[in-house]
């Protein structure tokens, strides 16, 4: 199993200053030091934490990037000129504080279906954020998705209360499932240093994306070091 690094909370954190700190390219580059996969960044319409600069920027550290998008005409340019490794392609609800369900591909089937055709044409990898659930896997497999990334968010929060069962099997049945119809199987949304390792249980999972909690963990590794450093300069 691979992982994806989200590093959008890196931006969520530089904006609320307006200035350049924390960088996403320093991030970027300590994220690539490791043997992860891909960096996965949303570009959002409202533009609340990665901008466009950002994309282009950490793609010239060569970076393989998992671009995760609304349907909109706008966000399809700009994935097309930027060339992603893979796009993921996400619902978008301005007053949500992150992707809350899966993306309804069942009844927008047709429109996906074309959507998606131009990323197929330049060889970038189309993964469908969608919710472990039958009808939306099959219509994944119909519009020629490659991959779909399973939303973990109602396991992620059925484990924070320590009966996860039913929204578990939900992931290892879709993914199984998916497989069957031959689509790869990503899965991310509130996995955490807790709940991750349930995720070997779930057969011919490729990919893991992964951003709150990493971010979260780096704020307490860094902390006392960060600390001690300013220290000395004041003293
Ligand atoms: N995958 C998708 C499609 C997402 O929208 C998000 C959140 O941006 C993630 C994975 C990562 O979720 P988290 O930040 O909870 O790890």
């Amino acid at each position: 199993m691979k992982l994806g690094v989200n590093i959008d909370h890196i931006a969520t954190l530089r904006n609320a200053r307006g200035g350049v700190e924390p960088s996403i390219v320093e991030a970027a580059k300590i994220a690539l030091s490791e043997d992860i996969l891909a960096l996965t960044m949303h570009l959002r319409e409202d533009r609340r934490h990665i901008k466009d600069d950002d994309l282009y920027n950490v793609k010239k550290l060569g970076a393989k990037i998992n671009l995760e998008m609304a349907c909109t005409k706008e966000i399809q340019e700009i994935a097309l000129d930027l060339v992603p490794y893979s796009v993921c392609l996400v619902p978008e609800r301005r007053q949500e504080v992150t992707t809350e369900g899966g993306l309804d591909v069942s009844s927008q089937k047709e429109f996906i279906k074309e959507y998606i055709k131009p990323f197929k044409q330049k060889g970038i990898l189309v993964s469908l954020f969608i919710d472990a659930d039958i009808e939306q896997i099959e219509a994944a497999s119909y519009v020629g998705a490659d991959y779909i990334e399973l939303h973990t968010g109602s396991f992620a929060n059925a484990f924070l209360k320590g009966d996860y069962k039913t929204e578990f099997d939900k992931l290892k049945t879709g993914a199984k499932h998916a497989q069957s119809l031959g689509l790869k199987v990503n899965a991310g949304h509130g996995l955490n240093y807790e709940n991750v390792y349930l995720m070997h249980e779930i057969d011919g999972l490729c990919e893991l994306n992964i951003g709150h909690s990493i971010i979260s963990r780096a704020v307490f590794d860094g902390l006392k070091t960060a600390i001690a450093e300013m220290l000395k300069l004041v003293k």
